[in-house]
């Protein structure tokens, strides 16, 4: 069941104890809420999409970083963060134009997913007696809600007062890409004034359905300084993983971590041991965690340029992909960039994979009457 997150309290509790922020402490320093002063938010056109207008929203907040949003898919195209010298650069994957993120072979460059981000294997699921049957998209499987998932739909946005946050919504109609009840969703993304991108996710429906909402950012903190992530230095606050098949779906089994390849409970760069895991990294972590709280999932470290990422969050897991797909062939790219294979990663925090279909996995069933909420926080400094 989704309940009401203490997220407040975790803040509030951290600014009166002063909480230490040491890298591998899970408990370490919330991020603080911004104030209202000194935001902007501009707008301009990114061409259209199904004859709709798409606008780019560029956020920027007191001390100059800067996050901008589509509303197609309600991708981050954009996002600039301070290196040890001070020097902005931009740390995501992004296109120059809609073109781009309308390409066929676009591998979900910073765009939301949903209405079930990862996998649902065999594309079906059973709830409450009835089966559903939805379009596989990925061996036979549902891939980040099928073929037209929400990273591939016009949102409607709106600034929020105070200029820090854009708000984005839509509603899912009962039966698209195959899922049950219609589904009104509503994420916020703001930029705090300690430099994090939050993203807040809240959802409602009519009638029972899986959830699991995530962003699909890709992020490669050198800002073009590094063409891999492969000597990113990698903290997941994760003792455990689940295991999965030949197509990527969980086998069922929760393993421990400990010792191998898929051990990043202490710092290590991600190239270390790629090679021992066939494709490379594309699992689900499980979270050391109880309940819902916002939590440190990880950081990421890039020694070129300083820029060190903390990932907080809702979620009881996290999916850590190392680009194993990209190739350097997708078109468009800002400014003529080559994505290679490694080229930047993606830290999706989530429910497990196939969680419709695996009843010891923690529940993603949203009922009416319910609310979905999950938070994640990307937050940015140097060391
Ligand atoms: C997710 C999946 C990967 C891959 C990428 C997009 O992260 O887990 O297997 O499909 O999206 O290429």
């Amino acid at each position: 069941m989704y309940k009401s997150l203490p997220i407040l309290s975790v803040l509030t509790m951290c600014a009166l104890t002063a909480c230490n922020n040491e890298s591998n402490n899970p408990t370490a320093q919330a991020p603080a809420e911004q104030t209202a002063t000194g935001y902007k938010i501009t707008e301009q056109s990114f061409g259209s999409f199904e004859g709709q207008p798409i606008t780019e929203y560029t956020l920027t907040n007191p001390s100059g970083m800067q996050v901008s949003i589509i509303n197609y898919g309600g991708a981050v195209t954009k996002l600039l963060a301070p290196d040890r010298e001070k020097q902005m650069g931009d740390v995501v994957t992004g296109y120059a134009s809609i073109e781009g993120f309308t390409q066929k072979e676009n591998p979900y460059f910073g765009g939301l997913i949903g209405r079930y981000g990862n996998r649902i294997g065999g594309a079906r699921f059973t709830l409450e007696g009835k089966t559903y049957t939805l379009p596989a998209n990925d061996n036979g499987n549902t891939l980040h809600g099928g073929p037209k998932g929400f990273d591939k739909v016009v949102w409607n946005a709106e600034k929020v007062a105070g200029d820090s946050s854009l708000k984005l919504t839509y509603r899912s109609k009962d039966g698209e890409q195959g899922f049950p009840g219609n589904l009104d969703v509503t994420v916020v993304y703001t930029l705090t004034s300690d430099n994090a991108l939050k993203i807040d996710y809240t959802a409602t429906t009519d009638k029972a359905t899986p959830v699991n909402l995530t962003s699909h950012a890709y992020f490669n903190l050198s800002a073009g300084r590094d063409s891999t992530i492969l000597n990113h230095q990698l903290h997941l606050n994760a003792d455990r993983y689940t295991p999965v098949n030949d197509v990527l779906i969980p086998t069922g089994q929760i393993a421990a971590v400990k010792g191998g390849p898929m051990d990043f409970t202490t710092e290590k760069p991600i190239g270390r041991d790629i090679s021992q895991v066939k494709g490379g990294y594309d699992h689900n972590w499980v979270l050391n965690k109880e309940g819902n709280g916002l939590t440190k999932a990880a950081s990421l470290y890039d020694s070129v340029s300083g820029r060190y990422m903390e990932v907080y969050t809702t979620e009881p897991a996290i999916q850590f992909y190392s680009g194993n797909f990209l190739n350097g062939t997708l078109k468009d790219t800002k400014g003529g960039q080559n994505y290679v294979k490694h080229g930047a990663l993606c830290l999706e925090t989530q429910h497990y994979p196939d969680a419709p279909n695996q009843p010891s996995f923690p529940n993603t069933v949203l009922k009416p009457g319910e609310t979905y909420k999950q938070t994640t926080l990307y937050r940015f400094s140097v060391r």
